[in-house]
């Protein structure tokens, strides 16, 4: 196990790493916080490749920032397998892979796998795309150590229940306990698995909360997304949001500091880009195995 400090561990994480020529994959690059964190990664140097679904956007965002754009839906794995053979074909080693794509639906849905579209694109996807990256990571870490950055999102806490983590019982409560929220949580408990079983010298796994921003998922929302307590409130702050959030790039900086500073495995980074404590749910060994062990079979090798 290589744990870089307790979970309570406070700071701001240090060092500049050379990103010249190094490849970096942003998932849900072409919109959004993913195409400002793909634009903070090309101005240090570094190889940038985006994904999203639609090819319009893709090829925009490619010409525009002069990266390389391929298509992949997260919420599918034979497009999350697709994905992986292509870049380990085709670039060989990856220094960073950042898992930014994420999925808030209105409501529960299956996807063609058969699992609850929030579970699979935010728990799933950064579990199958690392674990199908890890050879391309561990050979593009060259000497260094390549990052994984998982992006968290909404109010990532309270408890996970283990009958409901795929909105079997409900999918939208009272305060916090939103399927999306449930979700994010329940990957960064996954990531801190994957930071015991992946990380060492040459793999560093990172969770990433990026802040605020006025993106086509926050837009995109219906009301009835929100909890109940929230939506009141919802028709009264909407306007302000593209006021108050309208810049994406701030919000991008947190996944783009952690590629560049020194390795942090197993630390979660706050929108300040300090370490934050990591929520209590995912200490619990039990949530967390439940959970790696659902990954393994609704995602097999
Ligand atoms: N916005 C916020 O205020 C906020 C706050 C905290 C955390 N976050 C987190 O930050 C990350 C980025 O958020 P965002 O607001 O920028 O999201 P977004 O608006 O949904 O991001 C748009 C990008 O994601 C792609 N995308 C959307 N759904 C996808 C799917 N199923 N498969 C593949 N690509 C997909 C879009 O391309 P296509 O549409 O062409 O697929 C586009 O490239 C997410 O993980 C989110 O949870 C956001």
């Amino acid at each position: 196990m290589f744990l870089a400090g307790p979970a309570s561990a406070r700071g701001t994480l240090h060092g500049v790493v050379e990103l010249r020529e190094k490849v970096v994959l942003v998932t849900g690059g072409t919109g959004g916080i993913g195409k400002e964190t793909a634009r903070g990664l090309v101005r240090l140097g570094a190889r940038v490749v985006v994904t999203g679904r639609d090819p319009g956007r893709a090829a925009a965002v490619a010409e525009e920032l002069g990266v390389d754009a391929l298509i992949a839906d997260v919420t599918r794995q034979r497009d999350l397998r697709a994905l992986a053979e292509t870049v380990g074909e085709r670039y060989g080693g990856l220094y960073a892979l950042i898992n930014n794509a994420g999925v808030h639906p209105p409501r529960r849905e299956l996807t063609e796998d058969g699992v609850e579209s929030a579970f699979a694109g935010n728990v799933l996807a950064p579990y199958l795309l690392t674990r199908l990256l890890l050879p391309a990571l561990r050979r593009g870490a060259a000497g260094g150590t390549a990052r994984v950055v998982n992006i968290t999102g909404g109010v990532p806490r309270g408890r996970l229940d283990p009958g409901n983590l795929q909105a079997e019982r409900r999918f939208t409560g009272w305060l916090t306990d939103t399927q999306y929220n449930r979700t994010k949580l329940a990957m960064m408990a996954v990531s801190r698995t994957q930071a015991e079983r992946y990380g060492g010298p040459d793999i560093a796994v990172t969770v990433a909360y990026p802040g605020h921003a006025d993106t086509p998922m926050t837009r995109a929302l219906p009301i009835r997304t929100y909890p109940v307590l929230l939506r009141p409130v919802v028709p009264l702050v909407r306007p302000l949001m593209p006021l108050l959030w309208s810049d994406a790039s701030r919000p991008a900086r947190t996944a783009v500091r952690v590629v560049a500073a020194d390795a942090a495995n197993g630390v979660y980074v706050g929108m300040n880009g300090r370490r934050a404590r990591w929520p209590a749910a995912t200490t619990d060994p039990a949530v967390r195995d439940l959970l790696w062990t659902m990954c393994e079979r609704l995602a097999p090798a």
